[in-house]
């Protein structure tokens, strides 16, 4: 007996540590010492079959990716939540901004089958320069509304309170105006709309009984199942939320709904755009590890480092490839693939070696093979452009000068690839 607890001690104990996540991984930043690795194919299927037609991948190939990443890396979205959703229009001003936009500040309220609710609040600004229905981009912020823009009437995101308790500052008005070039994309004729990804699910597993996972019955981020979604499931789900509110919105275009994300957003966008296909462009800025940056480089940040540092982000199924990329079965250009026939963006940063912006590259460019059965164009080389030169083929990829953020220049690379794709609708 006492030796079966011990062998049960001990296999307990190795599972610990082979799932082991560690903050402490040593971090990568020599391009000679990434790993010698062979990428997987896109178009090989389970059974080593090859897809040669639109069918195979719709039928089999994509189900066989998007179920890896649904049950290894972000969780399984759930078919039913039994979450229901109410909207209530709290402000309109068609005067915002100088007279440039209507604005709109939209309270969702949600409410679980187990009879709570929590509430979200979307900012939507729509281009009075146009008329008629416009493309829209859906992107998280980080801290709140308030912090996207100076405008006085923007609400305070009812998530700013529980997320300042916790320490986390820069939730004042404005904080975060650089990174959303609000006039531009309502002067080239772009909706945006806008809300705290904490809105949805706080950033912290301190608080998983706040947000959508409190209406979620049995639902603990802390002791989930492992293949259970976690938060970046969670926020993407969130996505396709505002997705359903903007299909009803009379001024937006439904068939031109864009969704972008920075960092772990951009993650979340990835996720979200390869589940729902309402969205026609899927943009990830500097995403990086468990983003567009493909896993097996082992640069930069790894597998060991994030799920140790965020372990409520992925599914705990993700563990197991800690300090173990080579044993990955897929690697990130395949997310990338199960976008297409749709299009997607990939844009880095020169300083951001934390995301591996070479990475991030050949991720965008391996995935050229599927768009290639689509008889689309994927990147022409597998060298990195130089900076600030955006190849914009049916996927896009840009490296600006300067580090991890975004700026007017991504903006400006963003709305130059929409026209691009819009105008062939
Ligand atoms: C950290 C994290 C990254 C993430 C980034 C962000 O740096 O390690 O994975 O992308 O935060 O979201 O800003």
């Amino acid at each position: 007996m006492k030796k079966r607890i011990e062998i049960l001690m001990l296999s307990l104990f190795m599972t610990a540590t082979i799932a082991g996540q560690n903050k402490n991984a040593p971090v990568n930043y020599d391009e000679g010492k990434v790993p010698t690795f062979e990428l997987p194919d896109p178009l090989k299927c389970e059974n080593g079959e090859s897809v040669s037609t639109i069918k195979q991948w719709e039928k089999v190939r994509r189900h066989e990716i998007m179920k890896l990443y649904s049950e290894q890396v972000y969780g399984v979205t759930p078919k039913q939540t039994g979450i229901k959703m109410k909207h209530e229009l709290v402000s309109s001003n068609h005067e915002a901004m100088g007279g440039l936009a209507t604005s709109k500040q939209v309270r969702f309220t949600f409410t679980g089958k187990n009879g709570a609710t929590h509430q979200a609040l979307l900012l939507l600004y729509i281009p009075n320069n146009t008329q008629g229905r416009v493309p829209v981009i859906v992107s998280y912020n980080f801290h709140g509304n308030q912090t996207t823009t100076f405008d006085n009437e923007v609400i305070y995101s009812p998530s700013h309170e529980i997320m300042k308790s916790l320490g986390s500052d820069n939730w004042g008005r404005g904080e975060q105006a650089s990174r959303w070039s609000y006039e531009l994309a309502l002067q080239r004729g772009y909706a945006i709309a806008t809300m705290s990804y904490s809105d949805i699910c706080p950033d912290s597993p301190e608080l998983c009984e706040y947000g959508i996972p409190s209406l979620l019955q049995g639902y603990n981020i802390n002791s989930r199942g492992e293949h259970e979604w976690g938060a970046i499931g969670i926020w993407a789900w969130g996505y396709s939320r505002i997705a359903d509110y903007l299909e009803k919105e009379k001024r937006i275009d439904k068939k031109r709904m864009v969704v972008l994300g920075h960092s772990r957003i951009g993650k979340t966008a990835l996720w979200a755009g390869v589940q729902d296909s309402r969205f026609k462009v899927v943009i990830s800025n500097d995403s990086g590890c468990g983003g567009a940056a493909l896993s097996k480089r082992v640069f930069g940040e790894n597998i060991a480092i994030i799920t140790a540092s965020f372990p409520h982000w992925f599914c705990t199924a993700f563990n197991v490839y800690s300090e173990n990329e080579a044993a990955l079965p897929f690697d990130q250009h395949e997310l990338l693939s199960l976008v297409a026939p749709r299009h997607v963006y990939v844009a880095s940063a020169e300083d951001d070696q934390w995301a591996d912006p070479r990475g991030e590259y050949l991720s965008a460019y391996y995935t050229g093979s599927v768009y290639r059965l689509y008889n689309m164009q994927g990147l022409p080389s597998d060298a990195q452009p130089a900076v600030n030169q955006p190849q914009h083929y049916d996927v896009g990829y840009h490296i600006r000068t300067g580090g991890h953020d975004v700026k007017n220049y991504d903006w400006q690379c963003y709305l130059d690839f929409c026209d691009k794709v819009f105008k062939k609708l």
